[in-house]
């Protein structure tokens, strides 16, 4: 998915405008009280009884109020002597991406804002045009990346990267990305890159600036490509599956990259424990035309006694990498999140050593900007393993980002490490002994 052109007609903005901010407030509501996460909330039955238009407009409101959600409550803390209900925040939140980041005329979006306050807390109505007129008349910073995420986490950046690499990835938040594609056929990328509007990433991903639905787009329905983020592409690439050779995807749903491991003609065993998410594996592999062995376990405890050739962990993590299109992800993380998931992964990693045949690849990975799930994960790691070893990447192998390459030889790569921004990844490559 990506976020859908903001319409600007008057209709739009005004009288149409409020079943759309009424649905964008429940979405926002879903995003961030309820811990849903804004894919889910894409299918909130308020959203889905809107016009196209509308729905467009709601998400990319949504979308544009979690990408400057710091920034915009600091604003707001600075003219409330007290905080009043969340719902009324909601609203207040939502008024202020409006004026300063979609540029909806400041009168539309303060009318709304009070009406729907009229609708949920009436009393209130005169606070919320108070504190957004007041705004108006003296604009927020909104784009200081400092303020962009939960300072906890912005302060663990700090700590694990450095104050100027803090700063230039935090900045990334408040950008909307492109869409990039992997090609079921890397080999030729340029053949689709002038269809797709697309450049050509170093690895082979495209990147478009295309909007709308991506099942319209040329090459969807031929099974030519699929959705993945760039830097997502990267550690199946490193794996480097080939024809006549077993691989293992662990945590494979919604099924990225057991796709480029199937594509690579590796003979490919897809396990997740979700199987509403194993199917939407199924539904991509015949999208694209490949095969693979769909398997529903826990992947700690699978009882297969069998070893693959090459054996791929992208693990459950705290998924802050991915603010980019989920910048509810920082949002919801918590601190304890941080060690109880670095618990699984430990798990998890001992568990695909265990399933990599000896002189076999095991690659492990985690879209988590934070230390304890990648670089802590994997010395704990070969502290405790004494038959693998770090396999180091090479310089731009798989299409990796330069700066990403640490002296160790595995890879950190931060969302401002490719122009226009890509996901945060941590990826490491091992070896097993013979
Ligand atoms: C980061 S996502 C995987 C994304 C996928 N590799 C891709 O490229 O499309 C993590 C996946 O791990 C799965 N998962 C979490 N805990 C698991 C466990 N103990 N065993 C197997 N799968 C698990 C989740 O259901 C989720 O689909």
């Amino acid at each position: 998915m990506n976020d859908t052109a903001v319409p600007n007609d008057a209709q739009n903005l005004n009288g149409g405008g409020l079943p759309a901010r009424m649905a964008a407030l429940d979405l926002l509501v879903a995003a961030l009280g309820k811990r849903a996460g804004v894919d889910e909330g894409l299918n909130h039955p308020a959203l889905a009884a809107l016009a196209p238009r509308d729905r467009a407009f709601a998400r990319a409101l949504v979308m544009a109020t979690l990408r400057r959600l710091g920034a915009i409550d600091n604003a707001l803390q600075a003219r409330l002597k007290k905080p009043p209900p969340e719902i009324v925040v909601q609203i207040l939140r939502l008024a202020v991406a409006q004026v300063f980041v979609l540029k909806t005329p400041p009168h539309a979006a303060v009318t709304t804002a009070v009406d729907m306050t009229a609708k949920v807390a009436a009393p209130l109505k005169g606070l919320v045009n108070a504190v957004l007129r007041g705004l108006i008349r003296e604009p927020p910073e909104l784009d200081d990346p400092e303020l962009l995420a939960p300072q906890w986490l912005y302060m663990r950046w700090q700590a694990a990267f450095g104050a100027e690499e803090a700063r230039a990835l935090a900045a990334v938040i408040g950008q909307e990305p492109g869409t990039d594609l992997s090609l079921k056929d890397p080999s030729t990328p340029a053949a689709l890159s002038d269809d797709l509007e697309a450049v050509v990433l170093p690895g082979g991903s495209l990147r478009t600036e295309r909007r709308g639905d991506v099942a319209t787009w040329p090459g969807f329905a031929e099974g030519l490509w699929w959705v993945q983020d760039a830097s997502a592409a990267v550690p199946a690439r490193l794996l480097a599956g080939q024809p006549g050779e077993t691989a293992l995807d662990l945590c494979a749903a919604p099924g990225g990259k057991t796709l480029q491991l199937a594509a690579a003609g590796a003979s490919v065993t897809a396990l997740d424990r979700s199987a509403p998410r194993l199917k939407r594996v199924s539904e991509n592999l015949a999208r694209l035309g490949l095969e693979a062995e769909i398997v529903t376990a826990d992947a700690g405890s699978w009882p297969d006694r069998r070893t693959f050739d090459a054996v791929l962990l992208d693990a459950p993590c705290s998924a802050t990498g991915t603010f980019r299109r989920h910048p509810d992800a920082l949002w919801a993380a918590r601190p304890g999140d941080i060690a109880s998931l670095a618990a699984v992964q430990s798990r998890l990693l001992d568990s695909a050593a265990r399933r990599t045949k000896p002189g076999g690849r095991m690659v492990y990975c985690v879209c988590s900007l934070e230390p304890e799930e990648g670089e802590g994960q994997v010395a704990a790691f070969l502290n405790r393993t004494p038959g693998m070893v770090l396999d180091p990447v090479r310089p731009g192998e798989g299409g990796s980002p330069a700066a990403s390459l640490k002296a160790d030889g595995t890879l950190r790569i931060l969302p401002h490490h490719l122009d226009g921004g890509t996901d945060g990844f941590y990826v490491a490559r091992f070896r097993k002994a013979l």
